[in-house]
């Protein structure tokens, strides 16, 4: 059944991977992009905005693979942004060409603020342009999405105009964009409702809407779009995206579930119809959470709804009496629902083979025999140091053990720190370059990371600065694992690297390799090779 034959659910359109990685220092790899693909893929997303083509060779290179890969039949819509510019459509439409089912985003500002200092364009040639490239983007592909920008801060009059004429040209989905995150729920309403009365063909296509969260609404004004008839949301996953980001998926979907007899009424469906309102397997999204913020180093804050670590703990005896009686007295969804592991303490250090594999698929980790030995093997290390093995331990464990690798990086064989309060921090690390040289260095720092890091920049010889760095408690305890986020900056671009250990020093030393090979990757594929190591 088309999407278009479906109007009474959401459709889910997500752009974690076009504006979520316009979030600073979020920058993804292809292979990256791919396996955050195939995540919202399981997820149960209708489309995966997978870039915008034009943008740079990686990322053709990352729409194309993903049409290929992902948008199979079956598979979800793949979609590439695209501005109204005849290149942009064309290569957004070359890169879509494998996918089953291409869409291509067209967009154009609207707003006279933007028309005067940024298109320094008349209304008239705003117009036009939408129409005619609506239409070009039509003879590549069926599904066309039209997007007025700064449509919230644009005059009603000019914006119906605008959309009357991109549906004629063609369009089948018009998104509706609060840009600059300046609407509240009730002024969205009214937009919504302005453009249903005055946009006599508006009708003929999906509505949608994509809310940023410059004011923090970005989910309440999504949902006040759906409550007046939107049909598509525009979401990324942890709400990641431009400035502070776009609504959440998981905002949105749990709050279209866990409220469902409010919102079935708009969808004309009776108060206690228990059909879904999204096609979102919603226990796919906690990994699909921790992924994204793996890849794009964004952490989570500790109170994000939904997938923060504090949206299921109860803290004040109050609360924790009332669910201990009765979970629904201060819970009013399951942690389960969103998959998160329980936490029980099912490992340890004579665990076998069969029973971690046997855990890890209870957690939703099917791993191929190379990542599984490699993750079992990291297993029994940590369950030497640390006696009991948790879900949160495990799942830290396979994250770590199966990055995705950059082929012919640099690897860390070994850290060594002296540290204390009447010494000075001293770090030796012995590496293996990309060409297999075996390298060892000494330095000392103001304290045992900063003198890790020294060190291993002085063997690496990649210029970069420390722009982030942070250490979570995996777990409570003090034999916890520690992971460590940092993100390096190399003239204007920002990379990120993670990695867990019971030791935050050597998960800091980790980190921070992982980091660099991402830079070196980026350095190798953008032929900036000058700095790279050198004899
Ligand atoms: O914020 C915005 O206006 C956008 C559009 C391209 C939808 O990202």
């Amino acid at each position: 059944m088309s999407i278009a034959s479906q109007p009474d659910r959401v459709i889910i359109f997500d752009t974690t991977l076009r504006d979520g990685e316009q979030s600073p220092g979020a920058t993804l790899n292809v292979q990256e992009k791919l396996a955050i693909a195939h995540q919202l893929s399981l997820l149960g997303v209708d489309v995966i905005e997978a870039g915008f083509a034009v943008a740079s060779p990686g990322d053709f290179q990352a729409v194309q693979s993903i049409a290929e890969q992902v948008g199979i039949l079956g598979g979800p819509i793949i979609c590439s942004l695209a501005r109204a510019v005849r290149q942009d459509i064309q290569v957004a439409a070359e890169a879509l060409k494998p996918a089953a089912r291409p869409r291509i985003h067209t967009m154009i500002s609207t707003s006279d603020i933007h028309l005067q200092y940024q298109l320094k364009k008349s209304r008239r040639e705003v117009l036009a342009i939408a129409q005619e490239m609506v239409a070009y983007a039509k003879s590549f592909v069926d599904d066309v999405e039209f997007s007025p920008m700064d449509a919230s801060r644009t005059d009603r009059e000019f914006l119906y105009q605008v959309l009357e004429g991109a549906i004629r040209a063609g369009a089948t989905t018009i998104n509706i964009p609060d840009t600059v995150g300046y609407c509240t729920p009730k002024e969205m309403g009214n937009l919504i409702q302005g453009i249903q009365q005055h946009v006599p063909n508006i009708h003929q296509v999906i509505l949608s809407i994509h809310t940023q969260n410059d004011l923090g609404l970005a989910t309440a004004n999504a949902l006040a779009a759906i409550e007046n008839g939107v049909r598509q949301v525009e979401c990324t996953i942890n709400g990641i995206g431009e400035r502070a980001g776009n609504a959440a998926l998981e905002e949105i979907v749990m709050a279209l579930q866990v409220r469902q007899p409010y919102f079935n009424p708009y969808f004309g469906r009776a108060v206690d119809s228990d059909a879904p309102l999204t096609n979102i397997k919603t226990p796919e999204i906690y990994k699909t959470s921790s992924l994204v913020s793996q890849l794009t180093g964004i952490l989570i804050q500790p109170n994000k709804a939904i997938v923060g670590a504090n949206a299921f703990a109860h803290e004040s005896g109050i609360h924790q009496d009332g669910i201990i009686k009765h979970r629904q007295t201060y819970e009013i969804m399951e942690a389960a629902a969103i998959g998160l592991p329980e936490n029980r303490i099912v490992l340890g250090k004579h665990s076998g083979r069969n029973a971690f594999r046997t855990r890890l698929k209870e957690l939703g980790f099917e791993l191929n025999e190379t990542d599984l030995n490699k993750a079992f093997n990291r297993f029994k290390e940590v369950a030497d140091k640390k006696k009991e093995i948790s879900d949160w331990d495990l799942e830290a464990i396979v994250r770590d053990e199966t990055q995705i690798q950059v082929e012919s990086g640099f690897q860390l064989e070994h850290v060594q720190v002296i540290c204390g309060d009447c010494t000075c921090p001293t770090a030796t690390i012995t590496i293996v370059t990309p060409d297999g040289r075996i390298l060892t260095d000494a330095t000392v720092g103001t304290g045992p990371v900063d003198a890790v890091y020294q060190a291993i920049n002085r063997l690496v010889q990649i210029p970069n600065q420390l722009i982030e760095f942070s250490v979570q408690s995996v777990t409570g305890g003090i034999d916890a694992l520690g992971t460590v986020t940092i993100r390096l900056g190399h003239q204007e671009h920002t990379f990120s690297g993670q990695a867990s250990d019971t030791d935050i020093v050597v998960a800091a030393a980790y980190a921070h390799i992982n980091a660099l090979n991402r830079l070196y990757r980026y350095l190798q594929t953008h032929q900036l090779d000058s700095v790279l190591v050198s004899g």
